[in-house]
C-alpha cells in the first residue's frame, strides 16, 4: 500500500500537496504547475524549492504565483542541515508528495526514508539505461535507436527506484544532443503530470521493483 492510499480515507479526496525540488530551468516544474491549474487535476503545487539562487525555475514559479523558496547548500555546514531545512519547507506546507524536477543533488538515505515511496523523479532516458548526468549524450554515443524518459520512485541509489511510467522517443539519424533532448523533453512534460495524477489517485502500488497501476474507480 502506498502512503497515498493509506491516507486517502482521511483526506476525503482532497488534492494532494506536491513539493517540487529544482536546480535550474524548471520546465518540468512548470508542466506540473500548469497541470495543477486544472481544478479537476488531483494535485496542487504547495511549494517549489530551489538549491540554486539564480535558477530560472524560481522566476518561473514566482511568475506562476507559486510559493517558491531558495535553500542553498553552502549556507549549511553539512548535508544534514541542508536537507533538514528542505524538509522543514515541505512540512510547513504539508507536502505529501515530493517531485524532483532537475534537482541536481543526491538526497541522503535518511531523507529518502522519511519520504518513502513519496518521492518521484524524472530522468531523460529509458532507465536502467543511461542513469546519471548527460543521459541524452550517453544514448547518442551508445547508438541506441530508441531513448525516452522515465518517471520513477526515488530510492537511495541514484536513478534506480521502481519505474512508474516511461515514454519512448526514437533517435533520428541526424540527432544532436540538443535535438534529442528537446523531443524527450516534450514527452517529459506529458509524462510527469500523468505520473503525479496516478499517484494522487492512489493508483500506484509498489511491489518490489515493479509498480502496479490500479484501474481508475
Ligand atoms: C530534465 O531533462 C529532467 O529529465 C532531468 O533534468 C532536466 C530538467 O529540466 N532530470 P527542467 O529543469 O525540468 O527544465
Amino acid at each position: 500500500m502506498t502512503g497515498r492510499e493509506a491516507r486517502s480515507g482521511e483526506s476525503g479526496g482532497d488534492r494532494i500537496r506536491v513539493g517540487v525540488l529544482i536546480s535550474g530551468r524548471g520546465s518540468n516544474m512548470e508542466a506540473l504547475a500548469r497541470a495543477c491549474r486544472d481544478p479537476a487535476f488531483p494535485a496542487t503545487v504547495a511549494v517549489v524549492v530551489s538549491d540554486v539562487p539564480g535558477a530560472r525555475g524560481l522566476e518561473v514559479a514566482r511568475g506562476l504565483g507559486l510559493d517558491a523558496s531558495l535553500v542553498e547548500r553552502r549556507q549549511y555546514a553539512d548535508r544534514d542541515g541542508f536537507e533538514r531545512r528542505i524538509r522543514q519547507e515541505l512540512q510547513e506546507r504539508h507536502v505529501e508528495l515530493v517531485c524532483l524536477a532537475g534537482f541536481m543533488r543526491v538526497l541522503s538515505g535518511r531523507f529518502v526514508e522519511a519520504y518513502r515511496e513519496r518521492i518521484l523523479n524524472i530522468h531523460p532516458s529509458l532507465l536502467p539505461a543511461f542513469p546519471g548526468l548527460h543521459a541524452q549524450r550517453q544514448a547518442l554515443r551508445h547508438g541506441v535507436r530508441y531513448s525516452g524518459c522515465t518517471v520513477h520512485f526515488v530510492t537511495a541509489e541514484v536513478d534506480a527506484g521502481p519505474i512508474v511510467l516511461q515514454a519512448v522517443v526514437p533517435v533520428e539519424q541526424d540527432d544532436t544532443e540538443e535535438t534529442l533532448a528537446a523531443r524527450i523533453l516534450e514527452q517529459e512534460h506529458r509524462l510527469y503530470p500523468e505520473a503525479v495524477r496516478l499517484y494522487a489517485e492512489g493508483r500506484l502500488r509498489v511491489e518490489g521493483r515493479r509498480v502496479r497501476i490500479l484501474p481508475a474507480d
